[in-house]
């Protein structure tokens, strides 16, 4: 499916299927931008007085020369996700039924023709994803163009928009496949060698992949302990987008992605219920990959570096017992007394690495606590740090995407929790309770002082979305990576 623009349009491009907004104001609706044949179209129709143009709701028509016309509520005062979830909804609901489409882009209009451009080419794109590849029978998919249609000239910018767009959906689209992917064809290795392909594609990208040699000469004591128990080698990938037009002042944000291709929770072994589904353990190092991806295709102006720690948890003669007591990249000793709290062991050795290249700012994802659900539901994503100002940032990015992201307070109890009376730290705390920000004040000891550091939790929000009708009910989301990329293209050389 393409979804393309249609500027200087005299009618309508599909001669199937038309979409109109129409808005609601006090108990009257608005057509604005209908033309006047398909108001009266709309008006003979006997039922057409019981649409109220209430945000939800379709009514479908006919006009005289048989095309389809469906009028799309959006209530009184629409916002730019209202937009994204009734076009996706709506696309979803006909993709199979038409070949093309024209939604009628003037009616739609919300805040800026731009923004409206980019919200809905997001939506169509999010919405048109399916992981059908290990299905014998793939969805009937019908649907090749959907026409953005308006009356006006161009705007300058309007192209740019929509790829821009097609851009951010495709990476997000890519996240999801890698984090759909079951754990017997996406292991640490083949995992490594995909986006090693992947990033070969990608301009001003540097793709360094260290195996367990190299770890092993960085000291990762944490990370290793967390591979010792599987079958497949683990993978560290660095890559580095290098700006066309960069200085010494230009600057250097990394990412840090938690990439557990399957937590089974090793010796301390989940539950076969709670094991279920962790496959997408590595949702945050796709997150990082995502949002990376998009940042290069995109030119910004920054330097960025990605690292995603990879390995399984899992069990075998070599896994490490809980009681073991290892020493991290930064010589701190730790106790692992759960070998289920293993994302914090890997992804505090990354930021030990990340640390020594002193740069701006270290942003970490990780699908890092089922306490965060607790906390904060699985719609909205925890963030934590040690920099106010850019965790402010942060929210403030995350919004401006309509993105569900909440801080969660790192007391200093909390760190003092973390200390163990035979090492310096271990990798759990006293009791359950604030479960993600005691993760949080763990990670904390392996940035050095002074870098700013924030870590999203995505445990909650990295799949399954099913209130988002641009996301699949079931399966990787992409979510977050849109915040992540806003942060990356506003931080300026
Ligand atoms: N990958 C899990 C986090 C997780 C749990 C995500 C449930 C989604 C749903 C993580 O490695 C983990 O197992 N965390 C433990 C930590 C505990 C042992 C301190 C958890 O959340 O139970
Ligand atoms: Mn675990
Ligand atoms: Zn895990």
């Amino acid at each position: 499916m393409k979804v393309q623009l249609n500027f200087g349009a005299k009618g309508h491009k599909s001669s199937q299927l038309i979409i109109l907004a129409a808005h609601k104001k006090k108990d009257k609706i608005l057509f604005t931008g209908w033309p006047s044949d398909y108001q009266d179209a709309f008006k003979k129709m006997n039922n057409s007085k019981n649409f109220k143009a209430s945000l939800g709701e379709v009514f479908y028509f006919a006009l005289p020369s048989g095309i389809t016309v469906a009028a799309m509520g959006l209530g009184e005062s629409p916002t730019l996700e209202n937009l994204r979830n009734q076009i996706a909804g709506f696309y979803k609901s006909v993709k199979e039924k038409y070949e093309d489409m024209s939604i009628d882009l003037e009616s739609f209009k919300i805040k800026n023709i731009d923004e409206t451009i980019c919200a809905m080419t997001e939506a169509l794109y999010l919405a048109d994803y399916t992981f059908d590849k290990y299905l014998s029978k793939k969805s009937e998919h019908q649907m090749k163009n959907i026409y953005l249609d308006a009356k006006g000239k161009k705007g300058a910018k309007s192209q740019e928009h929509l790829e821009k767009a097609e851009i951010i959906s495709s990476c997000m689209n890519f996240a999801r496949n890698l984090v759909n992917e079951p754990p017997n064809v996406l292991n640490s290795e083949s995992y490594a060698k995909m986006v090693e392909k992947d990033a070969h594609s990608l301009k001003r990208v540097k793709c360094h992949i260290l195996g367990r040699i190299e770890l092993k000469k960085e000291n990762m004591g944490m990370f290793l302990a967390v591979n010792a128990g599987s079958a497949h080698e683990p993978r560290l990938i660095h890559l580095t987008y290098t700006p066309a037009k960069a200085t010494k002042n230009t600057k250097h944000i990394v990412l840090v992605g938690k990439g557990l291709t399957f937590d089974t929770g090793g010796y301390s072994l989940k539950p076969g219920d709670s094991m279920k589904g962790m496959k997408y353990d590595m949702a945050g190092s796709a997150t990082v990959y995502g949002a990376f991806r998009a940042a290069a295709m995109l030119g910004a102006n920054i330097k960025i570096t990605c690292l995603m720690g990879l390995t399984d948890n899992a069990v075998n003669e070599h896994a490490t017992m809980p009681d073991s007591i290892v020493t991290a990249r930064n010589g701190k000793t730790v106790e692992i007394l759960n070998t289920d709290a293993e994302g914090r062991l890997v992804l505090g050795d990354i930021l030990s690495y990340a640390s020594d290249m002193k740069p701006d700012a270290i942003l970490d994802a990780a699908t890092l606590t089922g306490a965060v659900l607790v906390a904060l539901g699985s719609e909205i994503a925890g963030l934590m740090g040690n920099d106010q100002k850019l965790m402010d940032n942060l929210l403030k990015h995350a919004k401006s995407c309509d993105e569900y992201l909440w801080q969660l307070p790192v007391i200093e109890p909390f760190k003092k929790e973390m200390k163990s009376k035979t090492a310096d730290l271990k990798n759990i705390a006293e009791s359950r309770f604030a479960g993600s920000a005691k993760a949080a004040a763990f990670l904390e000891n392996f940035v050095t002082e002074g870098i700013p550091w924030a870590h999203f939790d995505i445990a909650g929000v990295a799949d399954s979305q099913k209130h988002l009708s641009y996301c699949p009910a079931h399966g990787g989301s992409g979510l977050m990576i849109r915040t992540m990329l806003s942060y990356l293209l506003d931080a300026k050389a």
